[in-house]
């Protein structure tokens, strides 16, 4: 559309920094004729401290307007932990129903990988965003004493596991080596891990010129050091490709150049984009923090709103970029200015 309505969090730490960088790449990457408006809200830290709100009810409606939402990061030592992670990140992954976590690592020219050699790494990682350990169904008896029993109950549903492992599907057949590899832990979780094969066999009967492939999560994670290059697409669980996401990212150049993208492909809802990175209130407000992850969630969210031109272009400016970077370190504001004359062209 010629248009484009954004929902800005910044949020805590590099939040702010990171996400100044992304709007300016963004703007830089846009035709004059699509007209951005941008609209920033005040969640995160600053507004539990003084208000103790989290997400409001009224701020979700609001969201619910935006054809996107551009988040930094949040979390900050002095809120207890688990307090914004719940209370705003997963509230709106759950409430928009982003169900397709996506989070595609690729290991740009002169990256440092702590793999030996010259890996070839360009995988995509689907991870199911609204179901798993995620939903909060769980609880304790007996807390607090020495016979405690704690359950975190893994939610899978026919109707939540069949949608995300169709998208993935779907995502591998657009791919050159249209290969989807499904993770799980069906050894041992045998309820759950039935299902997820169950209907990744009867889905993939639908594409015919994907090439499957399946794997337990533990031998997932050898693969994913030894053997980088057999993944194309992967599609898991909420919690296995939270863990496994940020292995990728650890693999593929760190987490500095980690995006994300938060995805309800029916368009119901806006989908979030989001650098994998955190806070990171060790370094906040220096200019130290690298923008690239944020840029490159950019790249996802114009791409998911129908802009691929842009997004490519985005993607390219990041790889000549960090193909002719130096050995002198930049600013946050550096990088994100270097990349946006690149977008400009
Ligand atoms: C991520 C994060 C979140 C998650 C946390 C902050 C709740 O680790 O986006 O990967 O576990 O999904
Ligand atoms: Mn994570």
């Amino acid at each position: 559309s010629r248009s484009i309505s954004l929902a800005v969090i910044p949020g805590d730490g590099i939040g702010p920094e990171v996400v100044a960088q992304g709007l300016k790449v963004l703007s830089a990457a846009l035709p004059q004729d699509v007209k951005l408006e941008t609209e920033e809200y005040d969640l995160g830290a600053r507004r539990w401290h003084a208000t103790g709100e989290t997400l409001p009810d009224e701020e979700l409606e609001r969201l619910k307007g935006h054809d996107a939402i551009l988040l930094g990061a949040i979390g900050d030592p002095s809120v207890p932990s688990g307090v914004l992670e719940r209370g705003m990140l997963l509230k709106l992954r759950f409430a928009f129903d982003h169900f397709v976590n996506l989070r595609p690592s690729k290991l740009f020219p002169n990256t440092a990988s702590p793999l030996a050699g010259d890996p070839d790494i360009d995988f995509v990682v689907v991870r199911e965003g609204t179901e798993g350990p995620y939903v909060g169904n769980g609880g304790s008896i007996r807390t607090g004493t020495p016979h405690e029993i704690a359950n975190e109950v893994s939610v899978n549903t026919a109707h939540g596991v069949e949608r995300v492992v169709r998208d993935a599907y779907a995502r591998a057949q657009a791919r050159p080596r249209k290969k989807l590899t499904l993770v799980h832990k069906n050894n041992v979780l045998v309820h759950a891990g039935h299902l997820w094969k169950n209907i990744f066999d009867r889905v993939g009967q639908e594409f015919p010129e994907v090439t499957t492939d399946y794997l337990h999560v533990d031998a997932a994670t050898i693969f994913m050091v030894t053997d980088p290059a057999r993944f194309d697409v992967i599609v898991t669980d909420n919690l296995f490709g939270d863990i496994l996401t940020d292995l990728a990212a650890a693999v593929s150049g760190g987490i500095g150049l980690a995006a994300s993208g938060n995805i309800n492909p029916t368009r119901a809802f806006p989908s979030m984009f989001e650098p994998v990175h955190g806070s990171a209130p060790d370094i906040a407000g220096q200019g130290k923090a690298d923008p690239t992850a944020t840029v490159l969630s950019v790249a996802l969210l114009l791409r998911h709103l129908g802009h691929e031109p842009e997004a490519a272009r985005i993607e390219e400016a990041v790889s000549a970029d960090l193909a002719e970077r130096g050995t002198s370190t930049r600013t946050t504001d550096e990088i994100g200015d270097a990349l946006a004359v690149r977008v400009a062209g």
